[in-house]
């Protein structure tokens, strides 16, 4: 996404100053085009003013000659209709048109504009109906942006692919995200023969399906390709792997089957790998992995097996990596490189073993999630963890961590977790004291472990956003300190599991009953207090 808005930007630099005066007939057009429109009393185009040079109106660009060249009045709460009669079509020196995110009741017309216009942004400008295809006459066009948000889905249809595309060859980027393209077949084909320039391709959830044809590969310039939630059920082409500038592969959730071709972790400029959600899509992570410059790597929800290959250690980049729910084996390696920018890890649900060396872990200032809950993984719990400062979720449920955990007395007050599972391991010792300082916890989870000894309930109101504790089945004996402001302080705990406790006194909650909906597995004699 960041070189997307890259491009972007630069061709926004390309737009000349404005250091000559409006020419009459622009400034006329322009408040031709104001008198048909209806807008709110806030947006840019109200304040356009006869008074002052059009070039220096909000939204407009000119070049030299003082003729319009740009106009952007995207979400500037515009409605209205354009149409043939409209005056804006006289801009004959547009180059550059964004009218995204308004409520056009219709968008026709535009072909006028087929002399100059490179740049033409129309994302959720409109909202139903039959995309107009005549803009398939503006063959100057470069950027063509007619993409939908999430929310509009399949109100918009488009007959052909081909009938927009066919002509427009000179394009470069195409956004057509939730618009339903009804006659899909073959789809890829016709982009890949209509297209040559091609570089990004963003058809999010438009509904295709047929395969994903091998004829993209013909798409030499290609960087980006944003596929998500179609239904291909087909195989991932070698032939992607032939995209000398490909860095962003994204195709969650698109019915793919098959084994993904191993070539495509050879892709040198790959950032960006999104695969998540193919559940029928097999393969596993070869050695060249290491090789890239990868940021981004989600194959969550896949059929992948194998190791994780020693080679990912020397990844310095990866910002985002997702591997939950697959069958991947073995140790997890070493991150160390990448330590300045992990964000998200995430190894839930693996057949992963070994354990987990404090020293891997250490320094991860940017990690803000991280869980390897259900593997078969062993050991202690590594001490680093709790340095981790961004940290806001840990997650170790359902493997066979051992042992006591140590009790650094330096655990920072500006700690930022405010989840942590370790329920299901064979944690045994006491529970460990900085847990008491963890300010921003809101749910902790000990349960089905092999804690010992005594645990005052009230030393947990210390934590002042715990919602959620469950100490079910450990070896603990929990008491209770009978005093008013004891019960008040757990009084914002709202689901509390004490199982297969030692309760030496009932704690004093009526109170808490009443007002906060104690729920949960609390030890059936409780209930004979009352
Ligand atoms: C064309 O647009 C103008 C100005 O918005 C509007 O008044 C007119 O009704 C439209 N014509 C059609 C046929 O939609
Ligand atoms: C279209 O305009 C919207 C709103 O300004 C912007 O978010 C989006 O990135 C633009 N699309 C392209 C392809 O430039
Ligand atoms: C594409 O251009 C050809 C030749 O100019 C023309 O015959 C055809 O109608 C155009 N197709 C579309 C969809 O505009
Ligand atoms: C790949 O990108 C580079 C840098 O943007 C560019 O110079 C080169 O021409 C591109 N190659 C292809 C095949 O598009
Ligand atoms: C995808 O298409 C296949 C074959 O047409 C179909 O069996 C499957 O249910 C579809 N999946 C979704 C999510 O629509
Ligand atoms: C993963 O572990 C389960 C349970 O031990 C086992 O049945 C399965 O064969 C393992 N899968 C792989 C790919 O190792
Ligand atoms: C525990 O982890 C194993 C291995 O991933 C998994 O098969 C099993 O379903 C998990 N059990 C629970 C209760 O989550
Ligand atoms: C606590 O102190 C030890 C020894 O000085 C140090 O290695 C560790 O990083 C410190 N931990 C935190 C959370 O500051
Ligand atoms: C429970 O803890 C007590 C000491 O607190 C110990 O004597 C006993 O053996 C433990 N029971 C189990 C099942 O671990």
């Amino acid at each position: 996404m960041m070189m997307i808005s890259w491009i972007f930007l630069v061709i926004g630099l390309h737009a000349q100053p404005a250091y000559n005066q409006c020419l009459k007939d622009q400034q006329s057009l322009l408040l031709a085009f104001k008198n048909d429109l209806v807008y709110d009393p806030s947006s840019q185009i109200a304040k356009w003013n006869p008074s002052v040079d059009c070039c220096d109106w909000g939204g407009i660009t000119c070049d030299k000659e003082g003729h319009v060249t740009g106009l952007d009045l995207s979400s500037q709460n515009v409605y209205g209709s354009i149409n043939d009669s409209s005056s804006l079509f006289g801009l004959e020196f547009l180059q550059s048109l964004n009218l995204a995110y308004n409520d056009f009741d219709s968008l026709l017309g535009f072909s006028k504009l087929t002399q100059r216009l490179t740049y033409l942004n129309l994302s959720n400008a409109y909202s139903e109906g039959q995309l107009p295809v005549d803009f398939s006459l503006i063959t100057s066009l470069v950027t063509l942006d007619l993409s939908l948000a999430a929310r509009n889905v399949y109100m918009v249809y488009l007959d052909h692919l081909e009938n927009l595309v066919q002509n427009l060859t000179e394009l470069r980027h195409l956004y057509l995200d939730y618009i339903n393209i009804l006659a899909h077949n073959n789809w890829a084909g016709v982009i890949s023969s209509s297209l040559p320039n091609l570089q990004v391709l963003s058809l999010t959830s438009c509904g295709l399906r047929g395969s994903l044809d091998s004829s993209l590969g013909n798409l030499k310039h290609l960087s980006v390709i944003l596929l998500d939630g179609n239904n291909f059920s087909s195989g991932i082409p070698e032939s992607l792997a032939d995209l000398q500038n490909l860095t962003v592969l994204s195709l969650p959730g698109c019915d793919l089957t098959g084994l993904l071709p191993s070539k495509i972790f050879q892709v040198p400029t790959l950032k960006t790998i999104d695969l998540s959600g193919n559940e029928m899509l097999q393969g596993a992570l070869p050695d060249s992995v290491g090789a890239l410059e990868l940021e981004n790597l989600d194959l969550s929800g896949c059929g992948f097996s194998g190791p994780i290959p020693d080679s990912m250690q020397t990844l310095t980049s990866l910002r985002y990596l997702d591997l939950s729910a697959n069958r991947f084996t073995g140790p997890i390696p070493s991150f160390q490189l990448s330590k300045n920018h992990l964000v998200w890890v995430n190894f839930y649900q693996n057949n992963l073993t070994g354990g987990i060396p404090s020293s891997h872990w250490e320094g991860f200032d940017t990690l803000e999630y991280l869980n390897l809950a259900s593997n078969y993984l062993t050991g202690r719990f590594p001490e680093s963890f709790l340095t981790l400062k961004s940290l806001r979720e840990l997650h170790l449920s359902n493997n066979s961590f051992s042992g006591n955990i140590n009790d650094p007395s330096n655990v920072s007050s500006y700690y930022k977790l405010n989840t942590m599972d370790l329920s299901s391991n064979k944690f045994e010792g006491p529970i460990p004291g900085f847990i008491f300082k963890l300010a921003a916890l809101s749910t902790l989870k000990l349960s089905s472990n092999k804690f010992t000894g005594r645990v005052d309930l009230h030393m947990f109101g210390r934590l002042k956003e715990l919602q959620a504790l469950d100490l079910s089945y450990n070896n603990l004996t929990v008491s209770v300190d009978r005093s008013e402001s004891a019960s008040a302080s757990l009084s914002q705990i709202s689901t509390l599991k004490l199982a297969s406790c030692y309760m030496q006194h009932f704690p004093d909650l009526n109170l808490d009953l009443s007002y906060n909906q104690l729920s949960g597995e609390i030890p059936n004699w409780i209930w004979e207090v009352f």
